[in-house]
């Protein structure tokens, strides 16, 4: 048989029983066929997959079937497996965070790192509705088929399902979404297609904060048509809701593209924001900026965080977002600096600032591969909490130039986390480490590490130190 030949495993399927998981989320097992790896499947469960690509030996399918299963936990949701999300809900809350807490470890572990003074993984209670933020996307299943207003169809670019009944958020921000699509289907709004870019409908963004129960509603339409944005308000304002509508946006967005973001705004009603309470300060979200989208466990988060940090002269908060993290670190530091590449987070941070009575945050807007470069006051701990892509290599080097005693790693990306780490660690040790489970039922976990500067270059400037005297 042609190597080529070998190396394929034509669509067929096969029963493979599960041993462990990979990040994130992909089982690992072997049928009669050899090993496989299936994403979303979990150990002890036996599985038919549908076999795939084959690369240095290792079979890549799909999940079709679960045949039996050690979890006992219900899958309640009822677009399960359809769409992409909530893989893990039959598994309890306990069962995830262990299997994510042994994939990261594993990441490290293959890299030859120790992830030491290791402290567990921590999480807030609620398996569902824990999300404060939901962006829809408007389309349908099938060409011709009836308008959907939910996420897009496991796999499928083109394809949106009508997640009705997600668990992941509030009621309130279900009857919502619900409204929007009777209010659409009755007035017959016809659905951007990303293919032709012909329609009206595209996104429907919405924030409902955890702690304040503020609830933000945006809908982005391309300019091919109109909205009666009145009528559709006097609809929300006829809900029962148990949260408060604060404000509700018409966003116009022509561009090509599924980031979700307008360009201008046809229509505000109420405020542009909505404010969240987290370790007590209050902060202010606007629609297009970051924010952690699970309250409660950010909360935890957040105080883990604020317990590693000693005091200091300066914190440098890199990729702040809302200025969350310096804010809440505020009183350990004379002065705390914090960068962002979305303006409309830097004014989020710089108000709260002010409505927290916090004086000593400074802002700025930028990259952090050029701002970092600017003068800027020494750093005795920088916070780095990068978009999953990780930091850019300029930023690893400028970071290991400047060299300060601490600096803590917080990551939603393990990967390119361990990937930063292989660099960083030509001068850093890990001295204590945690994960928090911010995205229960997926594959996905934070994980922090506190870098401290290695011994042998503490020495080395102790002896600058002294020369100089000299
Ligand atoms: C994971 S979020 C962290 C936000 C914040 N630390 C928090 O916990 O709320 C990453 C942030 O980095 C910002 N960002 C992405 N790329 C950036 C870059 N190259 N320079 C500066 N900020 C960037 C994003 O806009 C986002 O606000």
């Amino acid at each position: 048989m042609q190597e080529r030949e070998r190396n394929r495993i034509i669509a067929k399927e096969y029963e493979v029983i599960i041993d462990r998981t990979e990040f994130s989320a992909v089982g690992v097992g072997r049928s009669e066929r050899g090993v496989h790896r299936v994403p979303n499947a979990f150990p002890g469960e036996k599985v038919v997959a549908r076999g795939a690509k084959k690369k240095q030996g290792v079979a890549y399918g799909t999940l079709q079937r679960v045949l039996e299963t050690p979890y006992s936990g219900q899958r309640l949701c009822k677009h399960f497996r359809l769409c992409g999300g909530c893989i893990s809900q039959h598994l309890s809350l306990e069962e995830q965070r262990k299997l994510k807490e042994l994939e990261v470890l594993q990441l490290y572990h293959d890299k030859e790192m120790e992830i030491s003074g290791y402290m567990g993984i921590f999480g807030a209670d609620q398996k569902y509705e824990y999300r404060n933020k939901v962006d829809f996307t408007f389309g349908n299943q099938m060409k011709g088929g009836p308008l959907h207003l939910g996420f897009h169809q496991r796999g499928m670019r083109r394809n949106v399902i009508d997640t009705s009944e997600c668990l992941l958020i509030h009621p309130d921000l279900r009857k919502i979404r619900d409204v929007v699509v009777e209010f659409a289907s009755e007035k017959e709004l016809p659905f951007y297609d990303i293919y032709s870019h012909e329609g009206l409908l595209r996104f429907l963004l919405l924030r409902r904060t955890e702690f304040t129960g503020e609830i933000h509603i945006v809908l982005i339409v391309s300019s091919q048509g109109g909205v009666d944005a009145s009528e559709l308000e006097r609809r929300f304002q006829q809900l029962e809701l148990v949260g408060t509508i604060k404000g509700f946006i018409v966003g116009k967005k022509d561009t090509i593209g599924n980031f979700v973001g307008y360009e201008d705004v046809l229509f505000l009603s109420g405020k542009n924001y909505v404010e969240e309470e987290l370790c007590g300060l209050r902060f202010r979200i606007y629609p297009e900026s970051f924010f952690q989208t699970n309250s409660a466990g950010a909360q935890i988060l957040f105080s883990k965080v604020l317990d590693l940090m000693d005091s200091g002269d300066v914190l440098w908060d890199l990729y702040c977002g809302a200025g969350t993290i310096g804010q809440i670190a505020s009183k350990k530091f004379r002065k705390v600096v914090g960068i962002e590449l979305v303006e409309e987070a830097i004014v989020a941070a710089r108000q709260s600032a002010i409505d927290n009575q916090i004086e000593n945050c400074e802002y700025f807007v930028g990259d952090v591969k050029d701002a970092i470069e600017a003068e800027l006051p020494a750093p005795d701990l920088v916070v780095i909490n990068p978009p999953r892509s990780g930091l850019h290599p300029k930023v690893t080097k400028i970071l290991l130039n400047i060299a300060p005693p601490k600096m803590l790693y917080i990551s939603c990306n393990p990967k390119t986390q361990v990937r930063d780490m292989e660099t960083l660690k030509e001068k850093y040790k890990i001295e204590k480490s945690f994960m928090v489970d911010l995205y229960p039922n997926t594959g996905h976990v934070e994980t922090c590490v506190l870098l401290s500067k290695l011994d042998v270059y503490r020495h080395i400037e102790v002896k600058i130190d002294m020369d100089e005297l000299i």
